[in-house]
């Protein structure tokens, strides 16, 4: 596995490489990440991996400076799994005028749901996976759909903004006891992780009872909510969403899928589960 660290270098390389896979991430990999580089490999000549943890995708109080950075170990496994090139630039390669001037705006969804915790996450996320884009040129991009929204707001840009990359939703990846496989799963006490799978639980209650024909979406999320918060969780949202455009979900919508993200202790965990009828 070749390790670039310059938009020059990482160009040159492309010119010769074949049909390309990309997985960009913010390192601190886990199993999650490596089923993205397993799909990518499937699927093309040879596979970019992206390091880059991105400070425009930060909000303030957020923990950009505590975010872990495990490069050795990050590199390990990428080479196990097969990647034929990382590339971790330094902030200043991508960044070098410390500020962004020209950013890349989501629509109005990039405000709701983790938007509405989080604001300008998405425009950083949409910014930096369109410089990453540019740099790699991919065929084709793979990425988690436990990041749904972000997912979302990436199928979209790259629709709107014709950018000749395919986007390929790879499934999550969880833990036996049903917690989403994350980077922040590391912050939490044993106890916390012991109670973390409480929040997949309420999803997939929610799931079985929307496939049961449900369409009180509402008593639903409250419930969830509800029983959380009585387990010590503060809670940002429980919603049932339309599938495919992030909207509010009327009754009788066939293709929903049910998004959550909760804080236990400092530690904010999201997740989803679809749910296509
Ligand atoms: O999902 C992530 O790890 C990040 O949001 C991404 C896509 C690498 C952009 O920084």
């Amino acid at each position: 596995m070749e390790v670039i660290r310059s938009i020059a270098e990482l160009r040159a390389w492309r010119r010769q490489a074949g049909k390309v896979a990309f997985v960009p991430t913010m390192g601190n990999l886990h199993e999650g990440h490596l089923a993205l580089v397993q799909e990518a490999r499937r699927r093309a000549d040879k596979v970019v991996v992206s390091i880059f943890v991105n400070r425009l995708q930060f909000g303030q109080g957020e923990d950009f400076d505590a975010y872990p950075r495990t490069f050795d170990a990050d590199c390990a496994k990428l080479r196990d799994a097969g990647v034929d090139v990382l590339f971790f630039p330094l902030e200043q390669e991508l960044y070098p005028r410390i500020r962004q001037d020209f950013n890349v705006e989501p629509p109005h969804i990039q405000n709701e749901l983790c938007g509405a915790f989080r604001p300008g996450h998405f425009r950083g996320v949409a910014t930096v996976v369109t410089k990453l884009f540019n740099i790699v040129q991919p065929d084709l991009a793979c990425f988690g759909k436990k990041d749904y929204q972000q997912l979302h707001v990436i199928k979209a840009m790259v629709d709107d903004l014709n950018q000749p990359i395919e986007i390929v939703p790879v499934d999550t990846g969880r833990a036996e006891d049903g917690l989403a496989l994350s980077s922040r799963n590391g912050y939490l006490s044993a106890d916390e992780r012991a109670e973390a799978p409480r929040l997949y639980g309420h999803l997939a209650v929610i799931s079985e009872r929307l496939m049961a024909g449900e369409q009180d979406y509402a008593s639903l999320e409250a419930a969830a909510r509800q029983d959380l918060e009585a387990h010590g969780w503060r809670v940002d949202y429980v919603e049932v969403r339309q599938a495919d455009t992030l909207e509010i979900a009327h009754a009788g919508e066939k293709r929903l899928v049910v998004l959550a993200a909760a804080r236990l202790g400092k530690t904010r965990l999201i997740d989803n589960v679809e749910v296509l009828r």
